[in-house]
């Protein structure tokens, strides 16, 4: 695990904050130009302009030279290496944060890709073939895909990332999805409620009373959030109620699958129910945007759904117009979206789902942590965590000016270079 040590980065040409203030560009992004940042211990304790940070140097804000580094040691006997990183005018952004993802499976579903491609339509009971190779995994082997995955989140710039269960659909099966994913995530959402295993095909309501009741037991120690994925095929809003109100009551935030393959009920209950969000919203009524509008619960969008499923996109411009908080968050799983690339998603935002690129880049870092009800990430001023992403470019523009292209650079969490 790499060291958070002391870091001054210096000489960003475009610094994205998302703190914005009257002095600083970009709305909501907050852009300081020809900027630096120090990082100390994992958090970020100072955000200015590079010619400020001299002057403040002299305070005793930021770093005078390497020298003033040397001489600091990081708690008393230890020794810190100082680091002074010279960007060379490129951009820094936070780090991205993916409020949906579904990592922990066994096998893939490549074939069904291709037979979507050649015209076949995306249906929920795709995901029974995930939950018979999931059950089939070892502990070890899901462990070790997890590894790869989160080595491959971090060099793609997300250095916070939510985790849901929901191919185990069994005590045992979710108790120990909900147990790795803790192993590499704070962000664990139980949900039992994906879809109904086909041994219950036959008795749905027996199977919510299984989730609500002796899975619940099992898995909301080890999870943060439940969620349940409220669509015809999937459950119904009573059925998700019923589970969404159980989680709720021991402690569990709330999350809703909704919206997806039709207009439906998940975005309603979501919002009654106060859920930090609700996720995919691809059609939405009127009234689904006004309550939107109307309430705290963000519009989670899943860019990568629709272009792997040949769905219409969702219309992020008009809720950002009805007054609605859009994330935008990769739903990695091999189902529907088998991306981890937050850039992939924010590149298809914008030419698709009617975003500029300062909405898009907003959505996938604080939008992201809105959506994970965080004030720690997704943000770069003092106090924050340091979790922040060089890209190879002078803009945060170029993430969706430059589809396809690796722009990330260089990328810390909690202080540390993961990438
Ligand atoms: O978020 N919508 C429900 N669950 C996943 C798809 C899972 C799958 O197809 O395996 C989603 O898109
Ligand atoms: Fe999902």
């Amino acid at each position: 695990m790499p060291r958070a040590g002391r870091t001054l980065i210096t000489n960003i040409g475009e610094l994205v904050t998302n703190d914005p203030a009257p002095d600083r560009d970009g709305g909501p992004l907050g852009i300081i130009r020809d900027a630096a940042v120090r990082l100390e211990d994992g958090r970020i304790t100072w955000v200015g302009s590079r010619a400020s940070s001299g002057a403040a140097a002299a305070g005793g804000d930021a770093y005078r030279d390497a020298a003033d580094l040397d001489t600091r040691p990081a708690s008393p006997g230890a020794t810190r290496s100082p680091d002074i990183v010279d960007v060379g005018g490129r951009a820094v952004i936070p780090g991205f944060v993916d409020s949906h993802t579904h990592l922990v499976f066994g096998g893939d579903r490549a074939e069904e890709f291709a037979a979507r491609m050649a015209g076949r339509r995306y249906e929920a009971g795709g995901i029974r073939t995930t939950v018979a190779a999931t059950r089939a995994a070892t502990d070890d082997e899901l462990r070790a895909r997890l590894a790869e995955f989160v080595a491959g989140l971090h060099g793609q710039g997300t250095t916070t990332f939510e985790i849901k269960s929901g191919y185990g659909l069994s005590v045992a099966d979710e108790e120990r999805l909900v147990r790795l994913a803790r192993e590499v995530t704070a962000e664990v959402t139980f949900l039992g409620a994906h879809v109904v295993p086909a041994e219950f095909a036959e008795s749905p309501d027996a199977y919510v009373d299984l989730v609500v009741g002796e899975m619940l037991d099992a898995c909301a120690s080890h999870a943060k959030w439940i969620d349940a994925f409220c669509e015809r095929g999937a459950f119904t809003a009573e059925q998700s109620r019923r589970v969404l109100e159980a989680g709720a009551a021991v402690g569990l935030g709330v999350r809703v699958h909704g919206n997806q393959l039709g207009e439906g009920d998940g975005v309603r209950l979501a919002v009654e129910l106060g859920a930090a969000s609700v996720d995919h919203c691809t059609f939405l009524s009127d009234a689904d945007v006004a309550a939107l509008a109307a309430s705290d619960t963000v519009a989670t969008l899943l860019p990568g759904v629709e272009f792997s499923t040949r769905q219409p996109y969702p219309d992020a411009r008009r809720l950002i117009d009805a007054g609605a908080t859009v994330a935008l968050a990769s739903d990695c799983n091999p189902g529907s979206s088998f991306t981890s690339s937050m850039p992939f998603c924010i590149a298809v935002a914008v030419r698709d789902m009617r975003m500029t690129p300062a909405e898009a880049v907003w959505a996938s870092t604080a939008g992201g942590a809105a959506a994970l009800r965080r004030t720690d990430v997704g943000v770069i001023r003092p106090g924050a965590r340091a979790d922040l992403v060089l890209l190879d470019a002078p803009s945060h523009v170029h993430l969706a000016y430059r589809p396809g292209v690796p722009l990330v650079a260089s990328v810390w969490k909690d202080g540390a270079l993961v990438a």
